[in-house]
């Protein structure tokens, strides 16, 4: 294993972006409860530890704590926000309630010239602030590094100890130098180099796959996503002929995308790829079903079905490979939180590996979704299938508002197709994370040519977001606007009438359905 980082996780909703920018910067890191106790975490022998910051107050009742035991170990430390005043706290500092919480942007001023951790940043710079409380003095051996208009106390640190504390969140977009001080904690005061690479990586990995799969045989679901095509891909590279990918065209994807599939996995990086096409079951299951939430067991269901039975055809499998990713394994136990509501099922191949025995591969658990796309171009996956936005298990069928036929999959394929090429044609910047049609059940009047006519309304939906949890929608530019609209009503037959969703999740969710 690489040095590994430990961010210890009090609720920020930020301790995601602080991973993703320390692996950015090719330091290995892993998000843990933040009440982990330093036994436990000492066996991994932490190169550090990130704090993160968290909704609580220090001065609250029951407010997260920490193993003491973690400021009294020796390993660097960087305490963020919330994480910055725990730390101070337990050396030893002083803390206030604010009469005004500060959020947002302000100006920080570096007050010691001398500190590592500032080493590069200007006097002056923009950060992000979200704070209620405040440390004001500091114990002994502590010096204060920093500070802005409303708050004295911005940074601190010891560098004796190697303990430092920012009360902005340096992991944020809009803290001007936060990647500098990040860079600086994790460099030059904890001194870890970049060893986090993909190269390392896969060899890693394929040796850990190779001694657990032995003479086995593995099998693999291919959707046509990235993370299944680059799953599939390592674990090929691993143990080749034992691994089978299967690839159920359900009839529910993209214009052109199960012909691409089957081509590039079976013509371009020659996998084992047993392909099977099962368009119209899929569409005999679907029929009449307009719940959205039906419709997601359905497919679920039938694509479990599927695979079972082409898996049975292939004689001693004894391995699953999926391509989960980390956001989806961080068993962050967050202070509050609450049992959420279920907003809708999220249908891969859930469920698969109990009911048929089988044994986990993901070869991806630690990695985030911009390192997988990074890894599948190091492993020469083609552009189309790395750079392919994100596109929901059960397809066309939840862009689909209402029953699902031929003919409406028709509509939907058709106007996506035109989204899609319109979009990246247009070369955004930045790229919208995610852009597609939908199918409404609204018909609308219109005029074509002399006549009257009474058709479709689609919906185009394109939005930006760093993950899919929140996101707003895209300010795409209205002549592009009018292309995707005059193309859409002029080339797709049944559609008279296009609108622009300009909804932001939440309230609304990326999909539709
Ligand atoms: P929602 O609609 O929940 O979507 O805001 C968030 C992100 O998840 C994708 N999505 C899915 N992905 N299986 C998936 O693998 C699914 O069933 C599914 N449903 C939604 C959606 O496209 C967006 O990127």
């Amino acid at each position: 294993m690489p040095e590994t980082v430990f961010i210890l996780d009090f609720g920020a909703q930020y301790s995601q972006l602080i991973a993703r920018r320390t692996r950015e910067l090719g330091v290995y890191c892993e998000i843990v409860p933040y009440d982990t106790p330093w036994s436990t975490l000492s066996l991994r022998r932490p190169a550090a530890l990130i704090l993160s910051g968290g909704p609580a107050s220090t001065m609250d009742d029951g407010a997260p704590e920490m193993d003491p035991e973690i400021v009294r170990s020796g390993v660097p430390i960087l305490g963020i926000c919330y994480g910055m005043q725990l730390v101070a706290r337990d050396v030893g500092a002083e803390l206030v309630k604010l009469d005004r919480a500060e959020y947002g942007p302000a100006t920080l001023r570096t007050t010691d010239d001398d500190t590592p951790l500032f080493a590069g940043v200007p006097d002056e710079s923009r950060v992000w602030m979200s704070h209620g409380d405040s440390v004001v003095k500091l114990p002994h051996g502590y010096r204060a590094l920093g500070s802005t208009a409303r708050c004295n106390i911005a940074a601190m640190g010891s560098a004796k100890k190697k303990i430092y504390g920012v009360q902005f969140h340096p992991e944020v977009v809009h803290t001007q130098h936060g990647r500098a001080i990040l860079a600086n904690f994790l460099h030059a005061i904890a001194g870890l180099s970049r060893d986090w690479q993909m190269d390392s990586f896969i060899e890693r990995s394929i040796e850990e796959i190779r001694a657990r799969v032995g003479g086995d045989k593995a099998i693999c679901a291919l959707s046509g996503g990235v993370d299944s095509a680059v799953a599939a891909t390592l674990v090929a590279r691993a143990i080749g002929e034992q691994l089978t990918c299967i690839f159920v065209d359900h009839g529910l994807l993209r214009d052109g995308e199960a012909e691409q599939v089957r081509n590039t996995f079976r013509d371009v990086l020659h996998l084992n790829v047993v392909a099977v096409d099962e368009r119209k079951r899929f569409l005999r299951a679907l029929e009449g079903v307009d719940d959205p939430e039906r419709k997601r067991i359905i497919i679920g269901h039938e694509f479990i079905n599927v695979f079972e039975r082409e898996a049975a055809k292939i004689a001693g499998v004894k391995y699953l490979v999926q391509g989960t990713l980390y956001p989806d394994v961080i068993e962050s136990k967050t202070p509050d939180s609450k049992a959420g509501h279920k907003i809708k099922s999220h249908h891969n191949v859930g469920g698969l590996p109990e009911k048929m025995g089988l044994t986990l591969i993901e070869p991806l658990r630690a990695l985030f979704k911009d390192e997988v796309r990074e890894l599948g171009r190091v492993l020469g996956l083609p552009q189309a299938i790395v750079q392919r936005q994100p596109f929901p298990g059960p397809g066309l069928a939840v862009r689909i508002i209402g029953d699902v036929t031929e003919d409406r999959l028709e509509i939907v394929r058709s106007a996506d197709a035109i989204v899609r090429d319109e979009i990246d044609a247009a070369r955004l910047e930045p790229h919208p994370w995610q852009y597609f049609a939908v199918l409404t059940p609204v018909k609308s009047v219109g005029v074509m040519g002399d006549g009257r006519t009474y058709a479709n309304l689609v919906a185009v939906r394109a939005i930006t977001s760093e993950d899919g949890m929140t996101a707003d929608w895209a300010r795409l530019p209205h002549d592009l606007l009018e292309r995707i609209s005059a193309r859409i009503v002029n080339e797709v037959r049944g559609v008279n009438r296009v609108a622009y969703d300009i909804t932001t999740k939440p309230p609304a969710t990326v999909e539709w359905e």
